[in-house]
């Protein structure tokens, strides 16, 4: 993965090595704002519109008005991704309040908006052959997860810990309530039907999770919100994970145990297949 040797900020195109942030950005003293992750396929934006309704969401969350309206900043994005011509990759895009001395109060200043893109392996259309290991971890984090908020120690923490078990990536238990992973959705398959916890203070609402709620019905895929706990999910037929990188990886094991039959599943397939399909059609 490379990332490109460009960057916008505030409105101006700088050189990467050149770009400067203040040290008393609020994104670095407070973890003071939110950020997004869009898919470039084929050098076009994935899902660009629904990324930016996130966006504007996760802002008002924090009482923070976009610095730009949102027609403007999907021109900008667009004509930066055209210029960078990356065929697979992705844009980070960071939004925080802005440059101030440090007061827990609100300041009067200009939020900081910058994005920059980075190339990511094509993803392939068949299921990978090796599913990922979850490792359950507390759920330690707020009650605003629907924020996608920069504020992520929690969730890097538990990846860690995680990735020092052995596992690919934690998933987190609350209660005894499966809610979703670090950097990451989780579905299970249970008597063919879908389950996954509902968006809201603790699950941020993954935009590939939206989709595969838009694609299921034309699968015959009935997809329900609804909590499910730890034991249920090891016991699930299938699990997965889902994110705006890794679309939908398969779920192998459960901290020691394996799940379903050891091999992606075929409702796990079909909706792989059929959000492959998605992506290929909107990026053609
Ligand atoms: N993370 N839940 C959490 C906590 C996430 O951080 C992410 C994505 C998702 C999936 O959302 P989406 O399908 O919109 O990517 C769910 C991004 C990829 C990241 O932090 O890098």
């Amino acid at each position: 993965m490379s990332t490109t040797d460009s960057l916008w900020i505030n409105g101006e195109i700088v050189p990467l090595s050149e770009a400067r942030v203040s040290i008393e950005d609020r994104g670095f003293q407070f973890a003071d704002g939110v950020y997004e992750v869009i898919r470039i396929y084929n050098g076009k934006l994935f899902a660009l519109d629904a990324h930016l309704r996130r966006l504007e969401n996760s802002a008002a969350g924090i009482q923070l008005p976009l610095p730009v309206n949102a027609a403007s900043l999907k021109s900008e994005i667009s004509k930066f991704v055209s210029r960078a011509a990356i065929p697979d990759g992705m844009i980070y895009l960071q939004l925080t309040r802005g440059v101030a001395p440090r007061n827990h109060a609100f300041p009067d200043c200009k939020p900081t908006l910058l994005f920059y893109a980075r190339t990511l392996p094509p993803l392939p259309d068949q299921p990978a052959a090796e599913g990922v290991k979850l490792l359950s971890v507390p759920d330690e984090r707020w009650k605003r997860c629907w924020i996608k908020s920069i504020a992520l120690l929690p969730n890097v923490l538990a990846k860690n810990q995680a990735l020092a078990a052995g596992a690919d990536e934690a998933v987190f238990v609350e209660n005894d309530v499966v809610t979703e992973c670090s950097a990451s959705n989780l579905f299970a398959v249970i008597d063919g039907r879908l389950f996954t916890h509902p968006v809201g203070p603790k699950v941020l609402p993954g935009i590939t999770r939206a989709l595969l709620f838009e694609l299921a019905p034309s699968l015959a895929i009935s997809a329900i919100e609804q909590p499910f706990g730890e034991s249920e999910a090891i016991a699930a037929d299938e699990l997965f994970i889902t994110s705006t990188t890794r679309e939908i990886s398969w779920v192998a094991q459960w901290n020691d145990r394996p799940i379903g039959q050891k091999q992606c599943g075929p409702i796990t397939k079909k909706l792989y297949a059929a959000l492959r399909d998605r992506v290929r059609s909107q990026t053609a």
